[in-house]
């Protein structure tokens, strides 16, 4: 399969279906021989980013580091695939300005399915008060205004997200399966 580098940022609050979509994302592209790669928050947080909390700054300083490293891979051709809450919209348009090829895909849920669903009992335990500044509850999320691509996990079936945004890359002309 021909290809663009370009990056594929998932942002939106934890359990929104950013690593969900952008796996599936994942498997189709290496499986049509794209070269892809996933950075995800969950993880970043355990290498690049080990030791930073959820502070406004450390939050900037964690997104910014993974837009540093999205933005070499792209710019090399390969495909990298972003999924983070990255939740300030001023960092997000950084990072943006820095690429030639940028693709944003706002994973939208209404908090209450998200509170409901609770993957991780992480939304049960901030609503208790013991988990500080966790986003969408006790912290900030800024939406996308214009985002590339959006899906409402509350709404429609995981395929039925990746296949949109999928669509999305070809009409963009930046993968040609
Ligand atoms: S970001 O704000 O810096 O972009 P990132 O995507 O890396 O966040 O990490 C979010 C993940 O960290 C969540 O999915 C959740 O598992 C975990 N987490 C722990 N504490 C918090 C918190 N206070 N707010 C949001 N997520 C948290």
């Amino acid at each position: 399969m021909e290809h663009k580098g370009f990056t594929l940022w998932f942002t939106g609050l934890s359990g929104a279906g950013k690593t969900t979509i952008g796996d599936m994302i994942l498997e189709r592209l290496q499986a049509s021989g794209a070269k892809a790669e996933i950075l995800d928050g969950d993880v970043v947080r355990t290498n690049l980013s080990v030791g930073l909390g959820f502070s406004k700054e450390d939050r900037d300083t964690n997104v910014r580091r993974i837009g540093f490293v999205s933005g070499l891979l792209a710019r090399n051709g390969v495909i990298c695939i972003v999924a983070a809450i990255s939740p300030y919209k001023a960092i997000r348009d950084e990072i943006r300005e820095q690429h030639e090829n940028f693709v944003e895909v706002f994973a939208s849920c209404e908090l209450d399915a998200l509170i409901e669903r609770d993957v991780k009992g992480l939304y049960k335990m901030a609503l208790e008060g013991r988990i500080p500044n966790f986003t969408g509850v006790s912290d900030p999320y800024e939406p996308p205004t214009d985002p590339e691509i959006m899906f409402r996990s509350d709404l429609e079936a995981p395929e039925i997200s990746a296949d949109r945004v999928w669509d999305k890359l070809v009409e963009m002309g930046l993968i040609s399966p």
